[in-house]
């Protein structure tokens, strides 16, 4: 509701034949009667979906549970929450990562960026890099990586994926990150895939 009242759209319904991701794409999308909801898409949102719950305590479910205890209700509870997920070293980091893939413009320009992140001990980060638990790869980023194919071979390749690949290809190679373990982790990707599907 908030997505279409932003763009002065009307508010679509949920409808009973469609499943939640259905339902959430077509109110998302829908544009007098016109959306044509594509099966591997879905097929990728309910997997973001899967991949974004299934994590244990993090920041914003540590956030969900603090001001629950105070018998918050869940609605003020989930709103809490969702500002922490927002947070550019939490769930915001994929919208970050967009930010650092359009600022490095070219694939020519990883090397450069990658030697200002080493050089600049931790004030300037590789967004969607590294994690607090998966020292050894976030398996998320592999599921996701293969998903981001299968949603571009439908929209069309996203023109800041290439960057993506150098930067990954260049920073596993590196002994900076290699000897911090830091590795993609699940935003790394799924900010290209949002932006593909239309997500702002
Ligand atoms: N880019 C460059 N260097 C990084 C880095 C990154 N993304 N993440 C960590 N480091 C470096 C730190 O500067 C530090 O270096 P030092 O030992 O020379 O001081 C070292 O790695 C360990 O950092 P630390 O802050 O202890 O790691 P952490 O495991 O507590 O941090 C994150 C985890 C996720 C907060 C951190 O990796 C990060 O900010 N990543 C980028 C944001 C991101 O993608 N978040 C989404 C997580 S799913």
């Amino acid at each position: 509701f908030i997505f279409r009242h932003n763009r002065g759209l009307p508010y679509v319904l949920p409808r009973n034949d469609l499943d939640y991701i259905g339902n959430f794409v077509n109110m998302t999308f829908e544009i007098g009667g016109t959306h044509d909801p594509n099966p591997v898409l879905q097929r990728a949102l309910d997997v973001l979906f899967i991949l974004h719950a299934d994590h244990e305590q993090n920041c914003s479910t540590n956030a969900m549970r603090a001001i629950s205890s105070a018998q918050t209700d869940p609605y003020s509870s989930l709103s809490g929450a969702i500002s922490a997920l927002y947070g550019p070293l939490h769930g915001g980091a994929n919208e970050a990562v967009l930010t650092m893939l359009r600022e490095i413009g070219t694939i020519n320009n990883v090397p450069a960026f990658v030697k200002e992140v080493k050089e600049g001990q931790g004030e300037k980060k590789l967004m969607g890099f590294g994690h607090r638990v998966y020292k050894n790869y976030d398996p998320r980023a592999k599921v996701i990586k293969g998903l981001a194919d299968q949603v571009f071979e439908v929209t069309g390749k996203n023109p800041l994926l290439d960057i993506a690949l150098e930067l990954e290809r260049i920073a596993l190679e590196d002994e900076y990150f290699v000897k911090r373990k830091l590795y993609p982790n699940v935003d790394f990707y799924s900010g290209l895939i949002y932006q593909a599907m239309k997500f702002p």
